[in-house]
């Protein structure tokens, strides 16, 4: 059973349930269904059910809840109902440990299994509850540890949990917390875990957004690490029970960042930062592009791996490196990676790209690649996160916590940095930076009022359409791609982009009279893919070009400066805002669509 939570956990000197609230409502844009929380007071106390935290807040006190102890989730079902019963906190037989999880216990079965057979009793569907009863069975043995480092405390509860997370296999990230001890036991492997240092008491959460409101400082886990955190006291071992040191970092982002400020939602926020955010991708350590670059030189096969919005950075990234370097790039989705794995080599480059660094897909073909020896380029917005410590070289996004569940500044950033890189190429980023410069006003723009104002008017027309196409070639192709992806996703309206040279390939038979189709044109392809508008529009397509002329062939236009190379980023963002805007017409929440989440921390 997979699943992708949401983790926080806190201890310290504050009434932890109303700290637990804030945090799991901080959580919220990962995407979840149910909710719940866990503290020690005088006893264990487990409040938790289906639905949404604002709403159980409320319905089951969850603020009145008692201790300085507390740990909360969220959970996003991928298997299993949603139910008061799978949603976390998970207890033992006794409710005297409580646990909650983000991963997936691969061995889950023959666990619980050997525990039933034993006489513990199961309450829910998942996967983690083997958890808690794992660390009810050790508590119940003997707690000698034979052989343990004498900083150990030898308390028993850190030693169940120990003996208990050893015999887990697969991914996760674990807080435990046990009735009569205030105290949190955390553990984590291959699933995201982070801590926040305030002075009051210690955060922990699955990234570290959430915690901002508190502190900047955090701890970034390795895997295998064992956390015992008391309320004035905070010490990390390993699994065998040797102390560990683990560094105090400061968290450049800053809070404002992840709040909505005087803006409806994430979304548009983080659509209008984008003037900015272009700017900072390329605040990058120029050595460690030019070392880069010099890998990409050396290298026998250079593949680039992502996901989703990242999945298309790496294609307009492909287009980029054949146009500006002349050098050619495989590039594959992280899930269909396995079928390239035969070609990797020592001597192969694999640049892994995704905002998150949590995606499991592209963590899978990192970990794969890694197996044969190839070497890896990591390029994540998440300092901390998997992916920026899996990598042989690292590139930051740059562009501060994203917190709708829809890529849009961290596309845009993506794209410019591939931009870098492909100039770096060429032995001269120097030319990329200043074209990056020169967007600004352009960018900022597009996210003007009076643009928005006009795509609006576009969104509340294109509303109640069942279908929507887009096309383009080259570098507007992988743009209608973003885009078609944007508008699906948040709008639920069936969105699909072509390459303008396939439409007579098959697509052509879906446009009817009235079918609207988005053109994107640039200067250096112009004839080729207004020859596909016009025959969009002799079958009664309705033409909306993306462009910065306009052609008579469309029949509405939407104005954007031509910048070369660097269109996929001018063209993406009128689409994220129609996109946002068409959400806000069918009154959906643009920071949430339905099914989705922020981190796909599942295979
Ligand atoms: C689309 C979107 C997703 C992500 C994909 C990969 O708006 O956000 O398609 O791009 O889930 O996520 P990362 O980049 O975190 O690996």
């Amino acid at each position: 059973m997979e699943e992708m939570c949401g983790i926080f956990g806190y201890i310290g000197s504050e009434k932890a349930s109303p700290i637990l609230s804030r945090g799991l409502k901080n959580l919220e844009y990962r995407g979840y269904d149910s909710v719940g929380i866990a503290t020690v007071s005088s006893r264990l106390e487990t409040r938790k059910d289906a639905g949404k935290i604002d709403d159980l807040r409320a319905r089951l006190n969850l603020d009145e809840v008692e201790g300085n102890v507390g740990i909360g989730h969220t959970r996003w079902a991928t298997h299993g109902a949603v139910t008061a019963e799978n949603a976390h906190p998970h207890i033992d037989c006794e409710n005297k440990v409580a646990i909650i999880h983000n991963g997936i216990i691969e061995n889950f079965y023959e666990l619980k299994t050997s525990l039933a057979e034993r006489g513990h009793r199961f309450a829910s569907e998942t996967d983690s509850e083997v958890i808690a009863h794992l660390i009810e069975d050790e508590l119940s043995k003997d707690s000698s540890i034979p052989g343990a480092a004498s900083s150990w405390n030898g308390c028993s509860f850190e030693h169940a949990c120990v003996e208990a997370f050893k015999k887990l296999r697969g991914s996760f990230a674990v807080l435990a917390i046990h009735e009569g001890e205030e105290k949190i036991v955390a553990t984590r492997k291959d699933s995201p875990l982070v801590l926040g240092l305030a002075d009051h008491g210690t955060f922990f959460a699955s990234d570290v957004a959430p915690f901002l409101d508190w502190t900047k400082d955090v701890v970034y886990l390795e895997n295998g690490d064992l956390v015992v955190a008391k309320r004035s006291d905070l010490q990390f071992f390993n699994l065998d029970f040797g102390e560990v040191a683990r560094p105090v970092s400061t968290v450049e982002w800053d809070l404002q960042e992840a709040k909505k400020g005087n803006f409806d939602h994430f979304m548009l926020k983080e659509i209008s930062e984008q003037a900015e955010t272009i700017q900072r991708a390329c605040l990058q350590n120029m050595e460690v592009v030019d070392r880069i670059a010099g890998m990409v030189r050396s290298g026998f096969g250079v593949f680039f791996i992502a996901c989703g919005s990242s999945y298309h950075a790496c294609l307009t990234g492909s287009y980029l490196f054949s146009k500006v370097a002349k050098l050619h790039v495989n590039v594959a989705l992280a899930s269909e990676f396995e079928n390239y794995e035969h070609f990797l080599t020592e001597n192969t480059l694999v640049f892994a790209v995704s905002q998150s660094g949590e995606t499991a897909d592209v963590l899978e073909a990192v970990r794969a690649a890694k197996r044969r020896g190839s070497r890896i380029v990591s390029i994540t917005n998440v300092m901390g996160s998997s992916l920026s410590r899996e990598g042989d070289e690292l590139l930051l996004m740059n562009s501060g916590p994203e917190i709708c569940v829809l890529s849009t500044k961290t596309y845009t950033s993506q794209v410019v940095m591939m931009g870098l890189l492909a100039c770096a190429l060429n032995g001269d980023h120097e030319s990329c930076m200043r074209k990056v410069k020169d967007l600004y006003m352009d960018v900022y723009n597009l996210t003007s009022r009076s643009m928005r104002d006009q795509l609006k008017a576009l969104a509340r027309d294109l509303a109640s359409e069942d279908h929507i196409y887009m096309i383009g070639r080259g570098l507007q192709y992988t743009t209608a791609l973003e885009a078609a992806l944007k508008v699906k996703e948040v709008s639920y309206i069936h969105t699909e982009a072509f390459a303008g040279g396939e439409l007579k390939h098959g697509p052509l038979a879906l446009i009817e009279e009235g079918t609207p189709v988005f053109v994107f044109v640039s200067r250096d392809n112009e004839d080729r893919i207004i020859s596909n508008a016009q025959e969009v529009k002799a079958r009664g397509g309705f033409v909306i070009g993306v462009a910065d002329w306009n052609n008579p062939v469309f029949d509405r236009w939407i104005k954007v400066p031509d910048c070369g190379d660097l269109n996929p980023v001018i063209q993406a963002i009128p689409m994220q805002v129609l996109a946002y805007e068409l959400a806000v017409q069918k009154n959906l929440d643009p920071d949430k669509p339905r099914n989705l989440a922020k981190s796909v921390t599942v295979l």
